[in-house]
């Protein structure tokens, strides 16, 4: 490389480090999200456009098909994606950049194994760490997509002296990285094989007794790896663009995942382990009263006379891909002259920002969208409070039953409002597999069906409403 283009080099990486972080910034709020996630992506794009331009390619044939084929799949898969399907998609992406990683850490350490040479630590230690968490994220990410996308079972798989075989596994990798930094050129090489090897075991081993529902966690975590490991790639190939945007997604991937924790009342080691669904569900002990079905009639006429209603979307509404109906309700109702809110938990869904996403498909503008704490102390002044296939989200129990599993968990406390109508099929639990005292108290009205059928009933019967 010559003194130019390495300067044009160093320039292009630092706007893009700069694109990657105002990117990063822009994604806080749904109304800038868009351009921020644009502007990291050109950022990736002028750094790909330098490397292929001014970095002598051997293959540049392989390299330039390998890129424009990559990119076809990519724009296809996430043009066609449907938003419930968006975790393990995700997911695979997750894996395809851990696996990466690790790939090119093993093919660098056995370039220079292979010749003879010995890399210095400033080398083999980030390589040895890359491998390591490279091929952990990818084999856990690949569980994780085959668990969401129902290739294999969503339950927690456990079996006989798994904990002993985790714990084996975890210290023949340590020896193996002992290796593969202290040996000689030729006594370096089975052991970086056999820490590759052990690690995609232990990925899989570790996401395995995980259950389908937690994955979105699980992932948050693997993403936290990949970044980590895609910053340590930096230090073995001297790159800042790889240190500073691995950097970031780990740190992102952390705060997430502490987040959604924090958000479920549920401390990682908890997801990890399972310890979850096992838990005695004593809040069903304490659920007294009787369920109140209503029909659309009754809820239209709720609805037409409220002066303030809040919707509480959750699960059933992406399930039942209701977000317009949902919309189209909020129209109908404001040209009434009702205050519409919309009130949203931060694990309402199955993943981050699962309601925002949604919502903002229909249009529904970002000023009618609370956060949990804004709109908690409103519940009191709201007449009607529709919970749109939401169930964990809304449970008193997490408030006022200390038995219950999900003790502790902040819930948008709906129970407050003078009515609550429920829009679900059934008395079902949701994912957190326990029942919902709400459903029996005296204020709320059951309205069962499917979400989208019932919105478009009401919609309807609306209309009907003098
Ligand atoms: P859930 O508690 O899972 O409840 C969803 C409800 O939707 C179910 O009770 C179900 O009842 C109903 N439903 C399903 N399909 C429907 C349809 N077609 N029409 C109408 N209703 C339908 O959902 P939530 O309140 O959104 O809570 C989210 C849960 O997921 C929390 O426990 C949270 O901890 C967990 N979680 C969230 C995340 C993130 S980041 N969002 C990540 C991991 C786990 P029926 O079957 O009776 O219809």
């Amino acid at each position: 490389m010559t003194a130019f283009s390495g300067t044009v080099t160093q320039a292009v990486y630092i706007v893009t480090i700069a694109l990657v972080i105002v990117g990063i910034m822009r994604l806080r709020t749904p109304s800038t999200a868009r351009s921020g996630n644009l502007l990291a992506a050109l950022g990736m794009a002028l750094t790909l456009g330098v490397t292929l331009v001014f970095i002598p390619l051997e293959n540049w044939l392989v390299m330039t098909a390998m890129l424009v084929l990559g990119a076809m799949v990519g724009t296809f898969a996430a043009r066609t994606v449907r938003m419930t399907a968006m975790p393990q998609m995700v997911a695979l992406f997750n894996g395809m950049g851990g696996g990466a990683a690790a790939l090119v850490a093993l093919g660098e350490s056995l370039h220079i194994l292979l010749q003879g040479a010995v890399p210095p630590l400033t080398v083999s230690i980030p390589g040895v760490f890359t491998v390591l968490i490279g091929a952990v994220s990818f084999s856990g990410s690949m569980i994780a997509f085959s668990k969401l996308q129902e290739l294999i079972g969503g339950r927690p798989i456990t079996f006989g002296g798994q904990k002993l075989l985790h714990a084996s596994l975890f210290v023949l990798l340590l020896l193996a990285a002992v290796l593969v930094v202290s040996g000689g050129p030729l006594g370096r090489l089975m052991p970086l094989i056999v820490l590759a090897a052990g690690a995609a075991a232990l990925g899989a081993l570790i996401v395995l007794p995980v259950g389908g529902a937690d994955m979105p966690v699980v992932i948050s975590l693997l993403n936290s790896l990949t970044g980590l490991a895609a910053a340590a790639t930096g230090f073995v190939l001297g790159n800042d663009v790889l240190i500073v945007s691995g950097s970031l997604v780990g740190a992102s991937g952390t705060i997430l995942t502490q987040l959604m924790s924090r958000a479920m009342n549920r401390p990682i080691s908890n997801v990890l382990f399972g310890a979850f669904s096992s838990q005695k569900d004593s809040a069903v002990d304490s659920a007294v009263g009787e369920v109140r079905a209503t029909n659309v009639e009754e809820v239209a006429t709720l609805l037409a006379y409220a002066s303030r209603v809040v919707v509480v979307p959750g699960y059933g509404l992406a399930v039942a891909r209701a977000q317009q109906q949902v919309r189209d309700l909020m129209v109908a109702l404001e040209a009434r002259g009702v205050d519409v809110r919309f009130g949203i938990h931060p694990v309402a869904g199955r993943m981050p920002g699962h309601m925002n996403v949604l919502l903002a498909e229909a249009d529904v503008p970002y000023d009618r969208l609370y956060e949990m704490d804004a709109i908690n102390p409103e519940f009191s002044r709201t007449d009607v409070v529709l919970v749109v296939g939401a169930n964990d989200v809304t449970n008193p129990a997490a408030r006022n039953n200390p038995g219950s599993p999900i003790y502790g968990m902040p819930i948008l406390e709906v129970d407050r409002a003078k009515v609550v109508v429920v829009l679900k099929r059934s008395m079902a639990p949701g994912f957190a597999g326990i029942d919902n005292p709400l459903f029996l108290l005296d204020q709320t009205r059951m309205l069962f069906g499917d979400a989208k059928t019932s919105l478009t009933e009401l919609l309807a019967a609306l209309r009907d409403v003098g």
